[in-house]
């Protein structure tokens, strides 16, 4: 792949060439290797044709693109699924190994949804289809009917699956991947949407507490804010039943650019959980001008650790941030401890990645007030004023927005790719003010308050993002405001 054009993301995954959606297939083998597989399009830059392509790092960031590794045919696409390490050789495959990989997807036809599964000696590179294929189908037979992510529970696998048009998750369990029995189904539950895809059940930890199960549920179309999102619930999971702690939907971004994503397999319930998502929706994913200029579509999120915190009057809520960028991070641009009111201004167009980590504090509030203050940051083009914003009003609700509406070409044309996203209060309970920002060339993500509320935006500037500015005012004499930027290195060079 040319990972060298001006909206390449060069610290996120993005496909060689072609189209991109679902990350599939995650796991992390005994050595510490990251696999990625995702739902890719090899023959054109918008969906359809739908293979496993495929990816391993050891960092998160540095990825090495590997052949595809499971092929549709002419008539069946190989849909959205999962991996697992076969540790015990319960399917049998693997009588000489503990780590053979086990894949399960959906079999796509123009007739049914039906669940195959496809197992690997030598690591999850290359995949031979089980022969007694499919293993889980519905009579009926449905053509909604997919999306399986399989965990390891004490002395069984479960699966989680999408009867994606009646709203249901159904759970299922085996002994030996290949005999699926249905075990509960948890349905109409939160946002419908127009279809429930792609479920995840992962267990994370708590801060000070037990580790407490998740279940995840992509939705599209039908999102908030149009098209695709994900929204999950913390709960509980005996083996056969999840149960939602609340009746709460709770979404993963808020935003419009996070569907579908999932977590690693393979790592233990007490370590924050690693998350991915698609960076996109599907309300715009096979328009976007990279397809034309570029040649490939769509990006994954950065990896986000993840895990579970009691959050004052919400309850349980998932934390989000950025997996260790430490591989990536390169010299600082400009740190202030104690900015104030004040601005700090940044030229970055001499760094070749023009991808940026920055961090702002907000600490020591006199009186516990911030009075009506602001904070802004801007990244723009020097050639066409084109630009990428963010902040937060103090004061009030406390929202922080994002605004992608000053970018030219594609967003002014597009009618679902919305300008503006804003989220409440997004401050931590003793009245402090956490954010955290990647920008890379055509995506930003924003953490804010520990990751208790993230926001994924996309855009296509036609000028390149290289200036800066971050910018304080009307915040009460005392507040301390700490700021740091850091240029990242590209994982792609
Ligand atoms: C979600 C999804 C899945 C499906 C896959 C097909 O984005 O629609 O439900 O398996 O994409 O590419």
């Amino acid at each position: 792949g040319d990972y060298s054009g001006v909206w390449r993301p060069q610290v996120h995954f993005s496909p060689p060439t072609e189209f991109m959606n679902d990350p599939n297939g995650m796991f992390v083998d005994a050595n510490g290797t990251y696999h990625l597989y995702y739902q890719y399009n090899p023959t054109a830059t918008v969906a359809g044709n739908q293979h496993w392509g495929h990816a391993t790092s050891t960092d998160l960031y540095h990825w090495q693109n590997q052949k595809i590794a499971i092929f549709a045919t002419e008539n069946s696409q190989i849909f959205s699924g999962s991996a697992v390490i076969d540790v015990n050789n319960t399917s049998g495959f693997f009588p000489n190994q503990d780590n053979g990989v086990v894949a399960i997807y959906t079999l796509n036809t123009p007739y049914a949804q039906v669940q195959e599964i496809a197992w690997s000696i030598d690591g999850g590179y290359t995949f031979e289809k089980y022969s007694g294929n499919p293993v889980l189908e519905l009579s009926p037979n449905s053509t909604q009917f997919r999306d399986p992510k399989v965990v390891w529970y004490e002395d069984h696998w479960v699966m989680v699956i999408a009867y994606s048009q009646e709203f249901v998750i159904g759970v299922f369990t085996s002994p030996d991947l290949k005999e699926w029995t249905h075990a509960s189904n948890f349905s109409h539950h939160g946002l419908l949407g127009l279809q429930y895809e792609c479920p995840n059940l992962v267990q994370m930890p708590v801060e000070g507490g037990d580790p407490m199960w998740v279940l995840t549920i992509s939705i599209n179309p039908g999102a908030p804010l149009g098209g695709s999102i994900t929204e999950y619930f913390p709960g509980t999971f005996n083996g056969t039943h999840f149960t939602a702690v609340d009746a709460a939907a709770r979404l993963g971004d808020f935003s419009k650019d996070n569907y579908a994503g999932q977590f690693f397999y393979g790592i233990p319930p007490t370590e924050e959980q690693i998350y991915i998502g698609w960076a996109s929706n599907w309300e715009y994913s096979q328009v976007v001008p990279t397809g034309q200029s570029e040649g490939w579509r769509s990006a994954m999120t950065v990896p986000r650790r993840t895990k579970l915190a009691n959050v004052t009057r919400v309850g349980w809520n998932m934390m989000d941030q950025p997996y260790d960028l430490s591989p990536i991070l390169d010299s600082p641009l400009a740190t202030n401890d104690s900015l104030g009111n004040g601005s700090i201004f940044i030229d970055y167009s001499s760094l070749d990645s023009k991808a940026i980590y920055f961090q702002c504090n907000v600490s020591s509030i006199p009186n516990g007030t911030y009075s009506m203050g602001t904070l802004n940051f801007t990244f723009s083009s020097s050639q066409t004023q084109e630009s990428v914003s963010g902040g937060f009003f103090f004061g009030g609700d406390n929202p922080f927005w994002m605004n992608r509406g000053k970018v030219l070409g594609f967003g002014e044309t597009n009618p679902f790719f919305t300008d503006k996203f804003s989220v409440g209060n997004p401050i931590n309970a003793n009245g402090t003010f956490v954010l955290e920002g990647i920008i890379d060339r055509s995506i930003l993500e924003v953490f804010l308050d520990q990751g208790r509320a993230v926001g994924t935006m996309t855009f296509f500037p036609e000028g390149v993002l290289d200036t800066m500015v971050l910018k304080t005012a009307g915040l009460n004499e005392g507040v301390v405001v700490s700021v740091a930027v850091w240029g990242l290195k590209s994982a792609w060079a």
